[in-house]
């Protein structure tokens, strides 16, 4: 077995934020830094030691965020870089480190270089981004967008396409341009010079493109993917990278779609090679739903079991791993891989699930409270481009207006993005104003305030798991296997280290479920470390579950 290298990050746990809906200050219905600043006792509270911020740079909104005019600066919506300063020394002080979202494979179409690039060919800044000409009267090549229509965008003055694969507000930045490459590593630095720790960094392995440019595959979206997915200088522009954070004691998470636990390998392995210490893989948000969240097939156990498995094995004393359930971009778990009649109790066991296994945890924002998917009357009421996308394709193919909302309230990313629900008062105590996007009706029974007085509540379980986590090597580094994979109903796994063993087990069924303990295990000699029942006889060696029962055994 290979010795893992002992490192802060692998030890933490981190809470996301996504400013806009975690707590609104001042009436506007946005929420904002001050607000954030007022929750930090919270947070801390949870056990967590770091907050990742979804991007809080100044932004037209055409992605929320992602669509960055300024990376020096902070939104004015949600405050000045003086509130923001406040919000790192607080955390700091507090013992939490804090990472900020690194959006690079684009920039907003407000930003001050697109602006320039527009303005003609031999602009200094036209380089920046990735601009050709049609092809006769159609654009350069066949790529379709992942937000919005086809990829290319037409400028009448220049008579040039620029690319964005995300929305139109998003033009993809050339990061072939070495000139490029150093704006990146001068923001990166303006952050860690501040006291940031570390990055997220998005889409970060879309930013090589393939030489030429050559027409993609034909998909109803995103025609062209397999061009800049893992591009040909994708490493090379990461190593370039690594460079300046090597210089700091920080971290970085990749987001990596569609990446592999082989890409994860390449990437994440500890060494003098390394380009990310971790990568946000998409795999196990796949037991449900095709290729992307819309194409919803029923949730499959032994699926999440095989990409969970395969990713804890392959990584293990290698790189490392980040753990999440939850993000802005996926619908509430509970809806999808629990159950809404059990919503505390397969909260928990989701909890346990995947906080044990062996990486980093990240959780978002009202994940912890166990907050569930918005139904909307209309269209009109959402609020995010990819959702209007995916409306327009739904509509071509004959979707009714009810139909589609009907899907898109299972597996559309806006049920991720509503109000955090601190309290039953109006508007859930989020703001004062008006909020900015709905908030979930069901606020009078989910709500921060309500889980606080509850000693059994989702939040607490949350505190006991991250808690018991801290510190314990064992659950931090030990040696994952999986048991009763063939299992449809059980997840079963261990974590092993030195003489130490904890024992997991998670039922992802309503119904009864025979469990009997492993051979060697004595499930009489373990202490129960946690369970979402107060009833936790053994017989013979094992139990039968109660609903999305679980319980974990220490030994
Ligand atoms: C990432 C972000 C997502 C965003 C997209 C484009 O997937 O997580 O929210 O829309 O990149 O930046
Ligand atoms: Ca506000």
């Amino acid at each position: 077995m290979a010795e893992i290298k002992k490192t802060w990050y692998k030890e933490m746990s981190v809470y996301q934020i996504w400013t806009r809906s975690f707590c609104d200050s001042n009436g506007d219905g946005i929420g904002d830094l001050p607000g954030v600043y007022s929750k930090l006792d919270y947070i801390k509270s949870l056990g967590v030691d770091g907050i990742w911020f979804s991007p809080i740079y100044p932004t037209p909104n055409a992605d929320y965020g992602y669509d960055i005019s300024d990376y020096k600066n902070i939104n004015p919506e949600f405050g000045t870089l003086d509130d923001f300063k406040m919000i790192l020394d607080g955390a700091h002080e507090r013992g939490m480190r804090v990472f900020m979202d690194l959006v690079v494979n684009h920039t907003s179409d407000k930003h001050q270089w697109f602006i320039e690039s527009c303005k003609s060919k031999d602009n200094p800044y036209h380089d920046y981004y990735i601009w050709r000409k049609g092809n006769g009267k159609n654009p350069p090549n066949n790529w379709l967008s992942i937000f919005e229509g086809g990829a290319w965008e037409y400028n009448e003055n220049l008579d040039e396409y620029y690319l964005h694969v995300f929305a139109k507000g998003q033009p993809d930045l050339n990061m072939d341009n070495p000139k490029v490459r150093e704006e990146v590593k001068s923001i990166m630095k303006f952050w860690l010079d501040m006291g940031v720790d570390g990055f997220r960094e998005d889409v970060i392995t879309f930013i090589s493109k393939a030489e030429g440019l050559p027409n993609g595959f034909p998909l109803p979206v995103a025609t062209g993917v397999e061009h800049y997915k893992h591009g040909p200088h994708l490493e090379e522009y990461l190593a370039e990278f690594r460079k300046v954070t090597d210089q700091y004691d920080c971290f970085t998470v990749g987001e990596g779609p569609m990446t592999s636990v082989n890409d994860a390998v390449k990437f994440c392995s500890d060494g003098k090679n390394k380009l990310l210490d971790m990568l946000i893989s998409f795999d196990h948000m796949n037991a449900d739903c095709f290729m992307a969240d819309w194409v919803k097939v029923p949730f499959s156990l032994t699926k999440l079991k095989s990409t969970l498995t395969k990713w804890q094995d392959k990584m293990y004393g290698i790189g490392w791993n980040s753990l999440y359930i939850e993000n802005h971009d996926h619908a509430r778990i509970i809806d999808r891989y629990g159950n809404l009649k059990y919503r505390v109790e397969s909260g928990k066991m989701l909890a346990a699930m995947y906080i044990l296994q062996c990486g980093t945890p990240f959780i978002y924002q009202g994940q912890e409270i166990g907050m569930t998917n918005m139904a909307v009357k209309s269209v009109d009421d959402y609020k995010d481009v990819l959702t209007f996308n995916t409306w327009r394709i739904f509509k071509k193919l004959g979707f009714s207006e009810k139909r589609f909302l009907k899907l898109s309230s299972e597996v559309n990313r806006e049920n991720a993005r509503t109000p955090v629900q601190w309290n039953k008062s109006e508007n859930a105590g989020f703001t004062t104003g008006t909020p900015w996007f709905g908030i979930n009706d069901n606020y009078k029974e989910i709500n921060v305030e309500d889980a606080e007085n509850d000693p059994d509540s989702l939040l607490n379980f949350y505190r006991q798991l991250i808690n018991f986590r801290k510190g314990n090597e064992l659950v931090i580094y030990g040696k994952y296997k999986e048991y009763y994979h063939a299992n449809p109903n059980l997840y079963v796994y261990e974590r092993v280290l030195g003489n130490e063993k904890l024992l997991v087990v998670c039922s992802f069924k309503e119904g009864s479920v025979k469990f009997k303990a492993p051979k060697g295990y004595d499930l009489s000699a373990g202490e129960l470390v946690a369970s979402n029942y107060k009833d936790n006889k053994i017989v013979d060696n094992g139990f039968v579950t109660k609903p999305y029962e679980v319980r974990v055994y220490k030994f």
